[in-house]
């Protein structure tokens, strides 16, 4: 969801400032835009007498079509800004795409998040004389500095910001200052990139890693001003700070398809390494015990923590919602899971003896930051599973654990909802083995565990059987997915999968729960994809399936059950390899994560971006 990119040196801005959107792209967004001065003469201190030309290029849609307009590509020109845009104000549009400008056409912004009072900062503007081109919040921005603008971009800046209310990262520069891009953070990430004589900034620190693996990585109601040849950071109090610069330390993965159709399909086939990674340097199997160094700095509050509240969203949620049967089977903390987006409803007690754990991929989702601050706020130990190094949720979290799963850039989560759930596993082995958990059931896991990839690649070698399977079934209009206990969260996933990128209408629910309503529902139109382990669930699971039978339903069963019954109820059946029964929901989700994907692909919808979705939900 939104993202932003500058630039500030000696180089040429265009090439850079597009290339940088481009490396955003994943993220999801509906049209772009960048701003640059055009060099040229420049006056007495920096500014300029003789109207150099502030350009500004948008386009409605990919990053391509911005290019594809050919306009303004060969400006020569060695700062400017540049973005991404995911509505929230205003449909997507040229007029609503960032970069916004002020009256004269001399102040660009771009913005990510919201502006909470920009109507009543909209009204006061207009009766000033202001005239608004655009329906988005940000526009107020841009005619802020402008009203506050006397000589000193960073001063109306300052000024401007003081009247926001909301959340937003943003950049600003002036046609009329040479060489500065000032960039102010309130709740959305900012990171300022170190260069050799030259300074970037951006929403993500994977937008900037061509160009350094120096990062300053930008606080709450922080402001950086980026020079040709310094840069400075401030507070708002315009106090001047000195901020550590951190190395990033992610490899450099390339993101690219590697021969591979779609993200999403590279990222289902990833999941053996990516599981791998997990795992890695994080096991003793001499002693049948996990080890996760993030967390070593609390282990010995942990131990002493008496419940667990697992806070996370989507796709995340639901490897939450598995985490709870994960860490009650392991460890005797109590556990609960709530949505991110619901948590500051809640009037929860959370003291000293309770840990919240986020799961994020992005580590910037909106809804799950505000659930930390609220947990932060109330004295709770906050950690965190994270993919993305270095990101929001990492920065305030008390300790976590980093998934290690390279970037995911498919918007439909694969590869990290098998990672969160192998991590999770992990961090209830830990727990778990300071309480009840034996060595030899401590060694039984971490067996199961290690067995893990392989069974995928297994799994992964029966593509195309999934594929003829999703062939048959692309016609329907309404999917119902039911599991239960460890596959209760797995049937909701595999549900979500569907929705998001096929855009079928799908119902993940707890097999029993099928009874209580959804089950009118159920005719010959409209299939069941079954997700029926052999564990203690398997009879009531054969039970269920009866009864969808029985009503004409088609139904779809996964399965590591050689059990004659079930191939009799079903039409269409996948077996997947047997592990212990806390670990077969990873096992079972890859041919639902592939199901999803070739449905798609024969509906041919557009996988890695579905519409309407962002990769990083960055506004709550
Ligand atoms: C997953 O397929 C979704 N696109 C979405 O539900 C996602 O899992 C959710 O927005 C949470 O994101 P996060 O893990 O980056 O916090
Ligand atoms: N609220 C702004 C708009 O709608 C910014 C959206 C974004 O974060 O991309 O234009």
């Amino acid at each position: 969801m939104c993202g932003i990119i500058c630039y500030c040196g000696k180089k040429q801005a265009i090439p850079i400032l597009i290339n940088g959107l481009k490396r955003l792209e994943y993220r999801g967004y509906d049209s772009a835009g960048f701003a640059v001065v055009e060099n040229g003469a420049i006056g007495k201190n920096g500014r300029n007498n003789k109207n150099r030309r502030n350009i500004v290029v948008k386009a409605k849609g990919r990053v391509d079509h911005l290019e594809k307009k050919k306009i303004g590509l060969d400006v020569d020109a060695t700062f400017g800004i540049a973005h991404t845009r995911w509505a929230t104000h205003g449909k997507p549009s040229q007029v609503n795409a960032h970069p916004q400008t002020d009256c004269a056409n001399k102040i660009s912004v771009v913005h990510n998040g919201i502006i909470e009072n920009y109507l009543e900062l909209k009204e006061e503007l207009m009766a000033k004389g202001h005239v608004f081109k655009s329906e988005t919040d940000t526009e107020v921005i841009a005619h802020l500095v402008e009203e506050y603008f006397e000589d000193d971009l960073e001063i109306a800046v300052l000024k401007a910001v003081e009247r926001l209310s909301g959340t937003f990262g943003i950049a600003v520069i002036h046609a009329d200052i040479d060489h500065q891009v000032i960039i102010v953070k309130r709740g959305s990430p900012m990171v300022v990139g170190i260069g050799d004589k030259e300074y970037l900034a951006a929403s993500d620190s994977n937008a900037l890693t061509p160009y350094t693996k120096k990062m300053i990585y930008l606080s709450d109601d922080e402001i950086a001003v980026l020079n040709s040849d310094e840069y400075h950071i401030k507070n708002l109090r315009n106090e001047t700070l000195e901020k550590k610069i951190e190395i990033l330390e992610t490899r450099d993965y390339k993101v690219d398809k590697r021969g591979f159709e779609h993200y999403m399909l590279k990222e289902i086939f990833e999941q053996p390494v990516s599981i791998e990674n997990a795992m890695r340097g994080r096991i003793i199997e001499s002693e049948g015990v996990s080890k996760l160094g993030g967390l070593e700095p609390v282990l010995d509050r942990l131990k002493n923590t008496r419940q667990l509240i697992i806070v996370s969203c989507g796709t995340s949620y639901y490897a939450g919602l598995l985490g709870r049967y994960i860490f009650e089977h392991l460890t005797e903390l109590n556990i609960e899971v709530e949505l991110a987006s619901e948590f500051r409803y809640r009037r929860l007690k959370l003291d000293e003896d309770v840990a919240v754990l986020a799961l994020s991929q992005s580590g910037e989702t909106a809804d799950t930051l505000a659930a930390i601050k609220e947990a932060k706020r109330k004295g709770a130990l906050v950690l965190g599973i994270v993919n993305a190094v270095g990101t929001a949720i990492t920065q305030i979290t008390d300790a976590g654990v980093y998934n290690h799963a390279g970037p995911e850039i498919g918007v439909a989560s694969t590869k990290i909802y098998t990672s969160q759930l192998v991590i999770q596993t992990l961090m209830a082995l830990l727990i778990g083995r300071y309480q009840g958990v034996s060595f030899i059931e401590g060694s039984e896991i971490i067996n199961a565990l290690i067995r893990l990839p392989d069974q995928v690649r297994e799994i992964l070698k029966n593509a195309d059987q999934i594929k003829e399977i999703a062939h048959k079934y692309s016609r329907y209009k309404n999917f119902l997915y039911i599991g239960r206990l460890f596959n209760y969260p797995t049937a909701m996933e595999g549900a979500l999968k569907l929705k998001e990128i096929s855009y079928i209408h799908a119902e993940g629910y707890a097999a029993g729960e099928m009874k209580h309503g959804p089950i009118s529902l159920i005719d010959r139109n409209f299939p069941t994809v079954a997700i029926v382990p052999d564990d203690l669930t398997l009879d009531k699971m054969i039970s269920n399936m009866q009864e969808i039978k029985a009503r004409n339903g088609k139904i779809l069963s996964v399965t590591n059950a050689n059990v004659p019954q079930v191939e009799k109820i079903s039409n269409d059946i996948i077996v997947v390899p047997r592990t212990i029964p806390i670990l077969q929901p990873i096992l079972n989700i890859i041919p639902l994560q592939l199901f999803a994907y070739y449905i798609a692909k024969e509906k041919g919808r557009d996988i890695d971006k579905p519409r309407n979705l962002a990769k990083s939900v960055t506004v709550e």
